[in-house]
């Protein structure tokens, strides 16, 4: 079932086109990320699908009711069905944990002791049980991040907006506060629409992915459709220039050798050259140290192996590992 319709918004600040014939649904209970660069148009739109910003054509409708058109006092009501969250929480510092909570429920006329019962729920819900009463400042980005997420579903929103709400934590915390929104979706069934610039938290989160540019949508589908699969984690070796996990028109192979000793380079790639005209370059190596020798990992450059080849690199070395391509030229 369709719980928001985007159709053909456009938005121009000045002569700059922001918005430009944006077109797309959102099923319920679905999780979908908008990824792209900076300045693409991605706050606007999310801007427009909270109402914030009106845009110059098109509808928005929530629902069946259209946010683009709708009076300003009717948008007030309809905007509490939308929760928002933001990159740097923007927390009220003079209130307490659970007083930020409610504070949608208060601008809504909820009587206290709904509230109250609200908010305690709210904080078990995101795993700030014990920090009802303390103050925002002496929490963590994390935890200020769990009290936006707590407050942006005070009022039971049927949709969740974010903006990049993850850029500001680190690595850990990103992941923690991705768990807790992915079973916000899942358990709840509520629908997100999110911005982010990491592909990692669009590969966790996100069901679909739009991509905009200059403020025009030119990718969409699922996340394994849309994004490059992740770079090959090759720790302290560096990836030449131009790598990619997606062989190119005249691209050659990178592959990564694990050898028993840094002695045994060179020959190989002379017996690489002489028996199997193959002409293999060296991009980096790394030692590493084993419980019982010094091995060393080579990362090297060739025209594709066939399966020959490979064969007598495995022959020759403790493991071998096609990691991508290069253009051919570089
Ligand atoms: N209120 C405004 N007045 C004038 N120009 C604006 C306004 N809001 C946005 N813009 C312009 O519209 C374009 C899109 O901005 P937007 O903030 O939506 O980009 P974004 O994709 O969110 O970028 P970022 O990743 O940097 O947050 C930018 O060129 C921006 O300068
Ligand atoms: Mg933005």
């Amino acid at each position: 079932m369709t719980l928001l319709q985007v159709e053909h918004i456009s938005r121009s600040f000045g002569p700059h086109a922001a918005l430009q014939d944006i077109s797309f649904s959102v099923s319920k209970g679905e999780s979908v990320g908008i990824i792209g660069r900076s300045g693409a148009g991605k706050s606007t739109l999310l801007r427009c699908l909270n109402g914030l910003e009106r845009p110059d054509s098109g509808r928005i409708l929530l629902e069946g009711e259209d946010l683009a058109t709708l009076p300003e006092q009717r948008l007030v009501m309809l905007r509490r069905k939308i929760g928002l969250v933001f990159q740097h929480f923007n927390l009220l510092n003079s209130r307490t944990v659970a007083a930020n909570i409610a504070l949608p429920l208060e601008i809504a006329g909820i009587p206290k002791p709904q509230r109250t019962q609200r908010v305690a729920e709210l904080l078990d819900l995101v795993g700030l049980g014990g920090h009802a009463r303390h103050y925002p400042s002496r929490l963590s980005g994390g935890q200020k991040q769990r009290v936006g997420i707590a407050r942006a579903l005070a009022a039971n929103p049927t949709l969740l907006l974010c903006d990049e709400a993850t850029s500001a934590l680190d690595p850990e915390t990103t992941a923690s506060i991705l768990a807790l929104l992915a079973d916000i979706n899942r358990t709840l069934g509520l629908t997100i629409v999110f911005i982010t610039h990491e592909m990692d938290v669009v590969r966790q989160l996100a069901n679909r992915v739009l991509v905009l540019d200059k403020g025009r949508i030119i990718g969409r589908g699922r996340p394994e459709d849309v994004l490059a699969p992740s770079a090959p984690n090759t720790a302290d070796l560096p990836l030449p220039a131009g790598f990619s996990t997606v062989p190119g028109n005249s691209s050659q192979t990178v592959l990564k050798l694990a050898l028993a000793e840094q002695d045994i380079v060179s020959p190989l790639l002379e017996q690489l050259a002489k028996q199997h005209q193959v002409n293999a370059t060296v991009l980096a190596t790394q030692m590493r140290q084993n419980s019982t020798a010094a091995e060393v990992d080579v990362l090297v450059q060739m025209a594709d192996p066939s399966m020959d080849i490979i064969a007598f690199l495995k022959n020759a070395s403790q493991s071998v590992e096609v990691l991508g391509y290069v253009p051919a030229d570089s």
